[in-house]
């Protein structure tokens, strides 16, 4: 049985393209997979607070000498990873602002990169311990990021794609909806081109 976890993070909510694109792929990946369960990180309906000092200081405080501040913190971090852990397969709409994620989606990683428990440090380097998942990565961007001048900065994919590698999830699939900014045709060929590349994708992973 495979298990889905879906986690949007545009401002604009569900009219954001990261978030159409990464909820309908989440959702046909379920239809022709029986058995597939679904799991909805909203992070635009329900965002998560920036990380905090009870987080950090809670982190490395053993469970029975935390403040109750700190032990709900730490509990919280604790169910993200759970819930992440818990998937074969992640789907992640990210909305380019400033040339970066969405801030609710780096409050998430904050919570979920987590020394000694979704990587560690050995033998003077580091591993990833989420190994094994298949990632889709859907990014949405007023500019085309795939080609030059613009792919210089896109930090958002690049950023993106380190933090995933960087917890053991290699197995990258990038889906991008990009320069929907530049005047109602390109959005349209914006939008043209995700579904031909979604349509494909879900072919071959079917
Ligand atoms: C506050 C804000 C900042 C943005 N910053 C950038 C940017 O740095 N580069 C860019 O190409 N587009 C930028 N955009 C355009 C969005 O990336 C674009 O509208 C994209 O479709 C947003 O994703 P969404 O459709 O999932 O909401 C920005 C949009 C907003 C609202």
């Amino acid at each position: 049985m495979s298990h889905i976890l879906l986690v949007t993070s545009s401002p604009r909510g569900s009219e954001g393209l990261s978030t159409r694109y990464a909820s309908q792929l989440a959702k046909r990946l379920a239809a022709q997979r029986p058995g597939t369960t679904l799991t909805v990180r909203d992070l635009t309906a329900a965002p998560l607070n920036h990380i905090g000092e009870a987080y950090v200081v809670g982190r490395v405080t053993p469970p029975n000498a935390r403040t109750a501040a700190q032990g709900e913190a730490v509990q919280l971090a604790e169910s993200l990873v759970a819930e992440l852990a818990a998937a074969d397969t992640v789907v992640i709409g990210s909305a380019m602002i400033n040339f970066g994620p969405p801030s609710p989606l780096k409050a998430w990683f904050d919570h979920v990169v987590w020394p000694g428990v979704t990587f560690r440090y050995a033998n003077d380097s580091v591993e990833g311990l989420l190994k094994g998942k298949k990632v889709y990565l859907v990014t949405a961007a007023g500019g085309n990021f795939s080609e030059e001048p613009l792919a210089a900065w896109d930090y958002q994919s690049r950023y993106l794609k380190h933090l995933l590698r960087f917890l053991g999830m290699t197995d990258i699939e990038h889906i991008r909806v990009e320069g929907v900014a530049y005047g109602p045709e390109a959005l349209q060929a914006a939008v043209a081109s995700a579904d031909e590349a979604l349509n494909s994708l879900l072919k071959h992973a079917a």
